[in-house]
């Protein structure tokens, strides 16, 4: 199943490789699909994506991202693309700056300098009304999972049916129970978080994360904090949402165990260069990458 394509009235945002005469102007309808060839710049799509007849962009394009708090710099000039129902891993040691990247990827950080492409649609340049529309495909899994813990678990799932969407309280019902049972916590929708495990509240966090059906899930360490059964249960659960729904997932970890359960695309971020070092398959980074750093760190891991 492939990831809807978006559709916006875009009056400010730049397009990917766009001519110049057609930059800014009137608003327009802009379906991202169906943008031809001779309008793509090269350097923006170079990641790999879909052989298709139809021609298509890139999900995700991130071209020369600085990423920093104040004047301190923690990745310099990161590029990557990532295209529909791709996984990509983002790893590296900890404090390297896998979260804070995460952060710009969602818009929490105004990005600058460097850009963020979704659909071909500039994010870093998007007024308010295309902020809520990009922002609305993606489910983010924090860290901790997130939750309110004065609300029960099926409210904290309903929090953005009831904030983005105007539908009837019995239909919020439906949709939140579906997708409890997506994660097999329906029986847990009246417990409050403080009365179900760390495992679980990832869950139920997971659930929350897929409410809206999103285009693009954003995992921040899933597996952190959790014991290996249940690291490994959300691992396939991922996967399973993946190959499910054709879901884009990006996924932050230093858990070599889910890296190589997951085994998709990983981009390693490296505090001492600032800048990417490796972007490959897991394990072929692992057994092939030229360098030594890499594969130390893909090695502690047997299989
Ligand atoms: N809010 C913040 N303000 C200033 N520095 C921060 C902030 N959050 C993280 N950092 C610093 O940025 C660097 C990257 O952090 P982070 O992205 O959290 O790393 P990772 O997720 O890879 O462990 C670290 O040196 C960290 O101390
Ligand atoms: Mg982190």
């Amino acid at each position: 199943m492939k990831a809807p394509a978006l559709h916006f009235s875009l009056p400010r945002a730049r397009v990917a490789g766009e001519p110049e005469g057609l930059k800014g102007g009137e608003p327009k309808i802009f379906q991202a699909a169906t943008i031809s060839h001779a309008n793509l710049a090269n350097k923006v799509v170079t990641g790999p994506y879909f052989s298709s007849d139809i021609p298509m962009l890139p999900f995700l394009r991130v071209e020369n991202l600085e990423t920093r708090y104040g004047d301190y710099v923690v990745m310099r000039d990161i590029s990557f693309g990532l295209k529909h129902g791709e996984i990509l891993l983002i790893i590296g040691g900890s404090g390297c700056g896998k979260s804070t990247l995460l952060k710009y990827l969602i818009g929490l950080i105004p990005s600058d300098p460097g850009h963020i492409f979704y659909q071909g649609i500039d994010f870093t340049l998007a007024s308010a009304i295309q902020y809520e529309q990009i922002s609305r495909q993606f489910g983010t899994l924090f860290q901790n999972g997130a939750l309110w813990s004065s609300m029960t678990i099926a409210e904290n799932v309903a929090l953005p049916l009831k904030k983005h969407t105007s539908l009837s309280p019995d239909a919020i019902a439906d949709l939140v129970s579906l997708k409890l049972a997506l994660v097999g916590l329906e029986s847990c929708q009246n417990l409050y978080p403080s009365e179900i495990s760390g495992g679980m509240r990832k869950l139920a966090g997971l659930a929350r994360a897929m409410i809206l059906d999103p285009s693009i899930l954003f995992f921040d360490e899933p597996s952190a904090g959790l014991d290996p059964i249940s690291a490994r249960h959300l691992d396939e659960l991922i996967l399973n949402i993946n190959q499910s729904f054709g879901a884009t997932i990006v996924i932050i970890t230093h858990d070599l165990e889910s890296i190589f359960t997951i085994n998709g695309r990983v981009i390693f971020l490296d505090a001492e260069t600032k800048s990417i070092l490796a972007d490959g398959p897991a394990k072929e980074l692992r057994d092939h990458s030229d360098k030594e750093k890499i594969r130390k760190f893909l090695s502690f891991h047997s299989d």
